[in-house]
């Protein structure tokens, strides 16, 4: 049982929410340009660190005729996964000892694992499964715009509790996290040096602002209360990473305090009080070929 990653690193809801409005399917045709798949096809996917299953479950509703494997090490992303994303194969295992046959695969994917993984290991595994001109998607989210509402803003105390956190916060170097990072122009390089060909390199742009008249009410509730998940995930990984610097009390009191403000937004939204916050990410997919 391994559970590093949801409990130390990032919470099943934070990475679960937020990806399932970064993989909706108002996005999906920005991404089925860039993945240049044969949709008619019956095609064997493999998703590599897939988490709680949210792209491999965009990946099912975009290609139906595909089947769908995905494969994390964390045991609790594992067992969220085969709860909400049914129709999917879900296994617990490495990326860097797949346990799959060679050959086994038409494409190979994956969403922000590229950076935690040493980058031999991680391509040349994904060359051994993947079949004669498999295809290898790498996603990673680039920079992007980020701008809170104003009832978001922190008070004193919620400041002092965030300080106090970046003080004494170690668990990026402790759990090797984002240990191979790369640039938009490495990326390429990295992936042809570890065999593959014809590589390519497109950018999908994920606009999340709530008050955009384009999205539907409950998306544009997605997108507050995925926001709210990732604050309360963040506020309670504290009692993990740092329990000697934190009480229950003080991570019930910010968890309290944050929900008021998360409601607050959402009451805004229904009422039609705009606000304007955004978060856009662009996300890069790099194609190549084995
Ligand atoms: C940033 S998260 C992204 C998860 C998922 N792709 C998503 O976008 O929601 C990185 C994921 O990679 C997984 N991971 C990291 N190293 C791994 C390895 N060697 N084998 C399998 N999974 C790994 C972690 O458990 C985590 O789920």
């Amino acid at each position: 049982m391994n559970i590093t990653w949801s409990k130390y690193v990032q919470g099943t809801k934070t990475l679960y929410y937020t990806r399932k409005l970064r993989f909706d399917d108002i996005f999906s045709d920005q991404y089925k340009k860039l993945f240049e798949l044969n949709e008619n096809k019956p095609l064997k996917i493999l998703e590599i660190g897939c988490g709680p299953g949210a792209l491999a479950g965009a990946l099912h509703r975009w290609y139906p005729n595909a089947e769908i494997t995905g494969i994390d090490r964390d045991s609790e992303f594992i067992r969220f996964a085969k709860e909400h994303e049914p129709g999917i194969t879900f296994t617990e295992g490495d990326a860097t000892s797949l346990p799959f046959d060679n050959n086994t695969f038409d494409v190979t994917i994956s969403n922000t694992v590229a950076e935690h993984i040493e980058p031999s290991k991680f391509y040349s595994e994904q060359l051994r499964v993947l079949k004669p001109a498999g295809i290898c998607l790498v996603l990673s989210s680039r920079r992007g715009i980020n701008i809170n509402p104003s009832c978001i803003t922190f008070n004193e105390f919620e400041q002092q509790f965030w300080n106090k956190a970046a003080q004494h916060d170690d668990s990026t170097d402790r759990f090797s996290v984002c240990k191979y990072p790369m640039s938009e122009s490495e990326m390429p390089v990295s992936m042809a040096k570890h065999g593959f060909s014809n590589i390519s390199t497109g950018f999908a742009t994920i606009d999340l602002t709530p008050d955009n008249p384009k999205y539907p009410t409950s998306l544009a509730l997605d997108m507050i209360n995925a926001n709210r998940y990732t604050a309360l995930d963040g506020i309670e990984s504290v009692l993990c990473t740092m329990p000697e610097h934190f009480t229950t009390q003080e991570v019930e009191e910010m968890s309290r305090l944050t929900n008021i403000k998360y409601d607050t937004r959402i009451e805004q939204r229904k009422s039609g009080e705009k606000q304007w916050d955004t978060n856009v990410s662009i996300i890069m997919v790099l194609r190549g070929i084995k």
